[in-house]
């Protein structure tokens, strides 16, 4: 049977409707989906009250899973496939390290050489408003580019830094974007990247870049700022309200993304993500 899709919004996305990720499907069928994900950059699956298990599962159809070993303290223990992303307080009362995940434009690992294929978020509580997710089209941005735009680009590489959450401001954060750095070094991505199954320039640009490689912070900033700016321009962006029990599937080579904190605190929001395991980029460099 031919795949549902409804389109989310003119700039990516669609959602795949009428299914059960966690029932058996053939190649066949995950094929479909697999192009679905390839042209419209992130999918939309509503309703998937499944287990993490089946959420591992389904996830393992896209590719090899990362076990978050450069990101230790926000995976789940008894799931090491799972990254925590959740403002509930840990066992012991103290704030969860996880609250302010993802709150800068970025795309997922790109802080390290084998940055991520794509990404599978499930939601298990939202707050009564807020708490949304940007998502924006790396490959239209990289399109609407002048010419001399492209060509002032085209060999550039942009430093990117682990450690850069906004918890970093409070003692325990300060000692965990320490071992993120430690464990992370700082690492240079291109700032155009080809898809490697769709062909297409994406633009690799996002908040974690803080400098051009051979240039200073004072010379890369007006540049990376117009980037990001750019790429996030309305056109270009799908702004997801989550709901309980969706799985949103997004291609971090094609896209990037930013949680929004305009929500309660006192609420919970609760996410959970399975990395897909990309292909190598980018290098490490010692004076980051
Ligand atoms: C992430 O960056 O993976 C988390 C996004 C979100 O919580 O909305």
């Amino acid at each position: 049977m031919a795949l549902k899709l409804r389109r989310l919004s003119y700039a990516l996305g669609a959602e795949v409707c009428d299914i059960d990720v966690s029932k058996p499907m053939g190649e066949a069928q995950f094929g479909e989906i697999y192009r679905a994900f390839l042209q419209y950059g992130i999918l939309l699956f509503r309703n998937q009250d499944i287990t993490r298990e089946e959420h591992i599962d389904f996830s393992r159809r896209f590719g090899e899973l990362d076990r978050h070993d450069s990101l230790p303290r926000d995976r789940r223990a008894d799931h090491p496939e799972l990254l925590m992303v959740t403002n509930e307080p840990n066992a012991d009362g103290t704030p969860s390290d996880t609250r302010y995940t993802g709150r800068q434009w970025h795309s997922d690992m790109s802080f390290t050489t084998v940055p991520s294929l794509g990404s599978l978020l499930r939601c298990f509580a939202v707050p009564e408003v807020g708490g949304d997710t940007l998502f924006a089209n790396m490959d239209a941005a990289y399109d609407a580019l002048s010419d001399g735009m492209k060509k002032l680009i085209a060999g550039l590489h942009g430093i990117q830094l682990s450690g850069t959450r906004k918890i970093a401001n409070e003692e325990s954060g300060v000692v965990r974007a320490a071992e993120q750095r430690r464990l992370n070094p700082p690492v240079a991505q291109p700032i155009v990247r080809v898809h490697p199954e769709t062909g297409r320039k994406a633009l690799y640009i996002g908040e974690k870049v803080k400098r051009f490689d051979g240039m200073t912070e004072e010379e890369s900033k007006p540049l990376i700022d117009y980037l990001v700016r750019h790429a996030t321009r309305p056109d270009f962006v799908y702004r997801h309200q989550w709901r309980k029990d969706d799985i949103l599937a997004w291609d971090n080579r094609c896209t990037m993304h930013q949680a929004l904190g305009d929500f309660d605190e006192t609420q919970l929001r609760h996410m959970e993500r399975t990395t897909i395991l990309g292909t190598p980029s980018g290098y490490v460099v010692a004076n980051g």
